[in-house]
């Protein structure tokens, strides 16, 4: 069954384990569409980043993830650690289901925070959606579950919710706080705010806040019409306060001022336009707030299936206010993997690119990546001027035909005389694209050349110019791919 599928039915159908033989390990190694300085599991399917936390001078990342093959199902919580955020270690798997407790159908998301020095995971159980608790310490390698769980056994009463899940948890003054993943039926996805004293008692407050589904939307799955929010986390940003939702596909937010328990959002905009989905900020970075998101395969599910892999953890991205504009950039441990530097003339899948174009008179400019000497395969990512989009044109990204070839594209608009500042990650069949800082789209891509790895100036309709353009190699943070 399909993962959608699942969520949108809730009910009580057994997870089929249609495992297909896992492809060996040195296959996973060579396989160039596996990123080189990525976090990824060794094989195998995974999604959401769960409770990024900053513990005892390391990064722990925990993340859905399915034991059983390259396909959603059976979800636990898989580990690795890392004392720069690039280089990863795999850990033993930290959360599995329990056979009869509250997450016998599933370790879904949740949060990680530090309660009186205990590390305590709050997450979400299945059929019926509940909330759970977990503690541990030292490496994080070992959880222990709460007897009392679940901690939130149901909805509020009366309430006819459209999902429960995906708690974000935090502290104000003495008292925790938790915001959990909801909706109205009918009428759109909502935040419900909770408070407890403990951790284990809970007392829902009112909703945090409320969006509106699309009108007239009929989606079986109530996530597709924005009926339901998955995945929020609220937090303090210069000032004000943001709140990240993942919904009809995408990562938004809400921008706004958070006072006595209530938020009142005054801006909205996209945390990614492209493959990305399920984000969610680290605890304990201090005054840091670092961003992570799953970037979902652009492949069709027998090639990932095939692949034996699927899913990929984004690069930590460094969230800001300047002004009332979110800022988005790589964190600046990224460039710790930069090798070689490479002038005009690059070429390469595992590069960061930095290029500033100047539009000219041309209403489509941008690079031209992943292309093939012959012409049979390029990736186009260009801003238009007149739609007012940032673009990605993967008609001709590859030949293969179990890859996405529809356009990805985000509202992005240049001011005058403003260039286009284009920082780019290429990773095998991973591209994050930032523009200006200000906007996010990560597009996947599956060239089937080896020698699809041109890079070169786009211009059409006029003529862009390049007026700065710096490449590098980048290192990878394992000698096989993260498959060991
Ligand atoms: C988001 C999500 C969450 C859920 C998890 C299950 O991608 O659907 O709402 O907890 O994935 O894997």
């Amino acid at each position: 069954m399909r993962r959608r599928e699942f969520l949108a039915l809730a009910g009580a159908v057994p997870l089929s384990a249609a495992a297909g033989p896992v492809p060996a390990a040195s296959k996973l190694a060579a396989d160039p569409h596996r990123p080189q300085y990525h976090l990824l599991p060794a094989a195998n399917w995974m999604n959401d980043p769960n409770a990024p936390i900053y513990w005892q001078g390391k990064y722990h990342m925990f993340y859905q993830y399915n034991p059983n093959g390259a396909f959603w199902g059976d979800m636990h919580w898989a580990h690795a650690v890392s004392e720069d955020m690039v280089h990863w270690k795999h850990l033993p798997m930290a959360l599995a289901p329990t056979p009869g407790g509250p997450d016998k159908d599933g370790v879904f998301s949740g949060c990680a925070v530090i309660d009186n020095g205990v590390p305590t995971a709050i997450y979400t159980g299945v059929n019926p959606e509940t909330q759970s608790i977990a503690t541990s310490a030292g490496d994080l390698t070992v959880w222990k579950k709460f007897s009392g769980n679940p901690a939130i056994a149901a909805p509020p009463a009366g309430m006819e919710v459209t999902g429960f899940r995906d708690p974000a948890v935090w502290k104000e003054g003495d008292i925790w706080l938790m915001a959990l993943g909801s909706g109205f039926r009918g009428k759109g996805g909502a935040v419900l705010l909770y408070e407890s004293k403990d951790l284990r008692r809970w007392n829902y407050l009112h909703p945090l806040v409320t969006g509106r589904m699309r009108a007239g939307a009929s989606a079986k799955d109530p996530v597709d019409s924005g009926e339901m929010w998955e995945c929020p986390d609220f937090f303090p940003l210069g000032g004000k306060h943001l709140l990240i939702v993942s919904t009809e596909r995408v990562v938004k937010y809400l921008l706004g001022s958070y006072a006595d328990r209530r938020f009142q959002p005054e801006s909205t905009g996209g945390i990614d336009f492209g493959s990305y989905y399920a984000a969610r900020t680290m605890t304990n970075t201090g005054d840091r707030r670092i961003l992570w998101g799953w970037l979902t395969e652009g492949r069709n599910a027998e090639a990932q299936r095939a692949a034996g892999w699927s899913g990929v953890m984004s690069l930590p991205r460094e969230l800001k206010l300047v002004g009332s504009q979110v800022q988005m950039r790589p964190a600046a441990e990224v460039e710790a993997l930069r090798g070689k530097r490479l002038g005009a003339g690059a070429a390469g899948d595992c590069l960061e690119i930095r290029a500033e174009i100047d539009p000219g008179d041309a209403p489509r400019a941008g690079l031209k990546l992943r292309a093939a000497p012959d012409g049979s395969e390029q990736t186009l990512v260009y801003y238009d001027r007149e739609q007012r989009l940032l673009c990605v044109d993967r008609s001709q990204s590859s030949t293969d035909a179990s890859a996405d070839r529809g356009l990805q594209s985000g509202p992005f608009v240049l001011g005058r005389g403003e260039p286009l500042r284009l920082r780019i990650f290429l990773d095998g069949s991973v591209m994050e694209i930032f523009a200006n800082d200000r906007f996010c789209l990560t597009a996947r891509v599956y060239p089937a050349g080896a020698r699809s790895t041109g890079v070169a100036l786009h211009a059409s309709g006029g003529t862009a110019k390049m007026v700065s353009f710096e490449a590098w190699e980048m290192q990878p943070i394992s000698p096989d791919r993260l498959t060991s």
